[in-house]
């Protein structure tokens, strides 16, 4: 009794330092190593972010070239772990699919997995940012059964993605360079948040000197959740639940999202650190602009969404709440337009999330750690005897 702080949800508990990212959630600010998210989102791309949160710094052109150069040697995965799909029903969740995958990446490269060397931390992380495109799109494809794409690597990152997810062996593939770019700042935007639900139990998981492959698929099934990852997808959900974009439906929905009763809530509004708005979000609708204009879209889900947003925006449940969209109400809708498939769309957080997660684990290891262990008041029983027969 008083030894413990109690803090449920960690509302109030620091677990760790880091130098990664810095988010001011009351001024809306996100900073990987200091540079602010939005000049990042519009001056670098995926693969150069990677090296920044890993390394700390930006790469030289010469280091961005070595860098690149690497990562597009590891993109393939062993041929075998193509088996350890066909093991899941065609209908399964890709989400469930990932979890087991990258779990199982272990036992395929389990050559360098000394976590207390540097250079081999630095060859799990590099596997894991170039493989996980790859696993992804496999998922994709074994849903739909289609045979899966080789990775090609005269493509960049997010072209490459697109490629295995829509390339097919009887047509040939072009990229669309506006999707392309649109994929890329997902992927940026995704890249870390500091200590969220994912990268914390990365870290747990990691305190207890596990191997990074299982740390990340433990990041992945944290981060499918629907106040979490899941976000996005729960989203377009959603969308689909309201269904009749009449007005009167909407707002019946704004009401029951208000509605204490009714678990019912706006999914992609709100933010456990943002209080103000959510700097991912900004950058995000631009994008979601600019795709939209591309493909002269227009739907009744995305004319549903911009008037929910409208609504809330200006409604005094929302606004006393400090609820804003946060960065899955637009990448969801991006996404759908893209051609991606809904439960895909988690998937991909995952995968721009990988760096965020590898780089906190190396950071954790790089500094020293404890193992994570919280604790806990109890409520049960006092002790007492079994019952005699
Ligand atoms: N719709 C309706 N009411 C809401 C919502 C929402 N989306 N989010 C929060 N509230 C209400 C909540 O009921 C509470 O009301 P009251 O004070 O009257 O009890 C108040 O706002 C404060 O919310 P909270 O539940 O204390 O906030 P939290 O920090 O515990 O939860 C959250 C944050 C993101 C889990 C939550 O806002 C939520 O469930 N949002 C929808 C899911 C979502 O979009 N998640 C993605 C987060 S961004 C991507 C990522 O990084 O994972």
């Amino acid at each position: 009794e008083g030894l413990f702080t109690y803090d449920p949800g960690f509302v109030a508990t620091a677990a760790t330092e880091s130098a990664i990212t810095y988010i001011d959630g009351a001024e809306g600010v996100l900073l990987h190593r200091g540079y602010p998210i939005g000049e990042l989102a519009q001056h670098s791309n995926h693969v150069e972010m990677c090296y920044l949160l890993l390394f700390g710094e930006l790469p030289t052109d010469q280091e961005y070239e070595d860098f690149s150069k690497t990562i597009r040697n590891h993109t393939m995965v062993h041929e075998q772990l193509a088996n350890f799909y066909k093991g899941f029903r065609r209908d399964a969740h890709p989400m469930a699919i990932l979890c087991g995958v990258v779990g199982g990446l272990a036992a395929f490269y389990h050559d360098n997995l000394d976590i207390t060397k540097e250079e081999e931390r630095r060859v799990s992380a590099i596997r894991l940012i170039a493989k996980m495109p790859t696993l992804a799109a496999m998922c994709h494809k074994y849903n739909i059964g289609q045979p899966f794409n080789y990775p090609r690597n005269d493509l960049d990152y997010a072209e490459n993605f697109l490629y295995m997810m829509f390339g097919n062996p009887c047509e040939p593939y072009e990229t669309n360079p506006v999707f392309a770019k649109a994929m890329d700042r997902i992927f940026m935007l995704h890249a870390d948040h500091e200590q969220n639900a994912s990268t914390s139990t990365v870290r747990l998981a990691g305190s207890t000197g596990a191997n990074p492959f299982a740390c990340i698929s433990a990041g992945i099934a944290a981060l499918w959740g629907p106040a979490h990852g899941g976000a996005n997808e729960a989203v377009l959900n959603m969308l689909d639940e309201i269904g009749d974009e009449s007005e009167e439906n909407i707002q019946r929905f704004i009401d029951r999202a208000k509605d204490k009763d009714d678990p019912f809530k706006l999914m992609g509004f709100g933010h456990r650190v943002y209080r103000n708005f959510d700097p991912r979000a900004k950058v995000m609708k631009e994008s979601c602009d600019e795709v939209l204009r591309e493909l002269g879209q227009d739907d009744a889900q995305l004319r549903i969404a911009k008037r929910l947003e409208q609504i809330a925006l200006e409604d005094e449940y929302f606004i006393e709440r400090k609820l804003y969209p946060n960065v899955d109400f637009y990448s969801g809708i991006i996404l759908k337009a893209m051609g991606i498939p809904t439960n895909m769309f988690t998937v991909i957080f995952a995968v721009s999330r990988t760096i965020g997660w590898i780089s906190h684990w190396n950071e954790m290891i790089t500094n020293g750690y404890r193992i994570g262990r919280p604790r806990q008041l109890y409520t049960g029983y006092t002790q007492r005897d079994y019952p005699a027969k």
